[in-house]
């Protein structure tokens, strides 16, 4: 445990890259280790989550090697290849790995055995093992199916047709991954569109991927077993983790920031739609396409923000984002209303409560209801003085940072370690922006 603090700071100042996208570089390594050939990754994300992923996939059998360039070659065993672990795949506090990973054991005949940290361990993971055991593989977990759980994959996978219950593109990418190794075309159907990392992905290494849309929702079909081919991936910075620096910049006043290279998928930039919406001053520049996902520079400079009803509808295009959009609300003036947030309650921590919890210790008045979250910002700054949970919760961690860089009293965070899952780096960056954010470096934090 390092405790991290923000006090209040100068205007942000320059321009900065935020590290590679988190879900894309867990599919870029996952879809190479299925691949035949070499597979070179620039950009990768070399946070814990994503770590735990190669680490995950070299004892399935895969090659996977980081170059002293930075780039991340993964020389793949084709779709079906893997081969069975000779110990407990450990994903520490990795969700998406998790479940991603799921969905390619669940089509391998073998048995492999999933834990992770107290958080991953609290998640559920039955959306995921529901859909995996109609295609054929057993899945044994914890009550409530939680990790530790057993993947006893099948060689005999059967494709299916599925329509999501809720609308996780984690799901959606377990299924299509078991369904690289079934014969016939595997169908997901999602009523609300989700990030879509997958299908490019999997389009970009030769798999054939239809997307169909209508009044239902849309479809996905992915016919399987092809034979995919090493490919080259650049991986966008990551807008998830721009946000931080980005609510950062419209915030503490005077501000001026230009995030570069961040992407700008279409299901990831619901917070950018609402920040406009609630008057922000953001530019996007040098708009060019990477391996198939868009990307674009940000010019962000501070200015008021006004309270703003968020719809529900908007939820899984801006879903990682709350936390830190509850932030910008407590600055705004006005209430502004997240709707359609239950999902909130089951990812790294309970973000509904913790955000609200943690807000109201900072002095901001703020209403939680099961699925909502209602923030009345003054215009004023939030009184702050508060030493906030991280609760195994990156998001959580860096939401409550920002807030204390406007805070009239500096704001705590009691670990910062879990920041390390997704932004390695995050306080130093945010240092070189000019914001005021101290505590132990983590490389030299004692263990546990
Ligand atoms: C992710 C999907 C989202 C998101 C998570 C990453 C992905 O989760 O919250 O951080 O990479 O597919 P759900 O699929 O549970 O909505």
């Amino acid at each position: 445990m390092f405790p991290l603090t923000a006090r209040s700071s100068n205007p942000l100042r320059g321009s900065v890259q935020v590290p590679g996208d988190k879900s894309i570089s867990h599919r870029a390594l996952m879809v190479g280790a299925l691949a035949v050939g070499e597979t070179v990754v620039n950009g990768l994300l070399e946070g814990e989550d994503v770590l735990r992923t190669a680490a995950a996939l070299r004892m399935l059998g895969a090659e996977v090697e980081r170059a002293a360039d930075g780039a991340w070659h993964i020389w793949g065993r084709g779709v079906g290849g893997l081969s069975e672990p000779d110990d407990v795949l450990d994903m520490g506090n990795a969700g998406t790995a998790a479940r991603l990973l799921m969905g390619v054991l669940a089509s391998h005949p073998m048995n492999a055995v999933l834990s992770g940290d107290a958080s991953l361990r609290r998640r559920p993971m039955a959306r995921v093992a529901g859909p995996l055991h109609e295609m054929g593989a057993e899945i044994a977990g914890r009550a409530g199916c939680r990790l530790p759980l057993l993947v006893r994959g099948t060689g005999d996978a059967m494709p299916i047709h599925y329509r999501l219950p809720v609308p996780s593109a984690q799901v959606k990418s377990a299924i299509l991954l078991a369904g690289l190794n079934a014969p016939g075309t595997t169908t997901v159907v999602e009523p609300v569109p989700t990030r879509d990392h997958t299908e490019l992905m999997l389009r970009h290494f030769g798999a054939q991927v239809q997307v169909e849309s209508d009044t239902h929702g849309r479809a996905i079909s992915l016919i399987g077993q092809p034979e995919l081919a090493g490919r080259a991936i650049r991986v966008p910075a990551d807008p998830s983790s721009a946000a931080f620096p980005l609510v950062a910049a419209l915030i503490v006043p005077g501000s001026q920031v230009r995030l570069r290279g961040v992407g700008l998928n279409p299901h990831r930039i619901g917070l950018l739609t609402t920040l406009e919406e609630m008057g922000a001053h953001i530019r996007i520049e040098n708009r060019r396409v990477e391996a198939g996902e868009p990307v674009g520079d940000l010019a962000v400079a501070a200015g008021c923000l006004r309270g703003v009803q968020v719809p529900a509808a908007r939820a899984p295009s801006m879903i990682d984002e709350y936390p830190i959009l509850a932030v910008a609300a407590a600055v705004a003036e006005g209430p502004t209303a997240m709707r359609g947030l239950a999902e909130l309650r089951v990812k790294e921590s309970d973000r509904l409560a913790a955000v609200a919890r943690g807000l109201a210790a900072c002095g901001v008045d703020v209403e939680e209801s099961e699925d909502s979250l209602t923030v009345r910002g003054t215009g004023a700054r939030p009184r702050g003085g508060a030493s906030i949970e991280s609760a195994l919760d990156h998001r959580i961690a860096m939401s409550f940072l920002v807030l204390g860089l406007v805070a009239e009293r500096p704001v705590t965070i009691d670990d910062g370690s879990p920041i390390e899952t997704s932004f390695p780096g995050f306080a130093a960056l945010m240092g070189e922006l000019g914001a005021e954010m101290t505590g132990d470096d983590p490389s030299r934090a004692p263990d546990g």
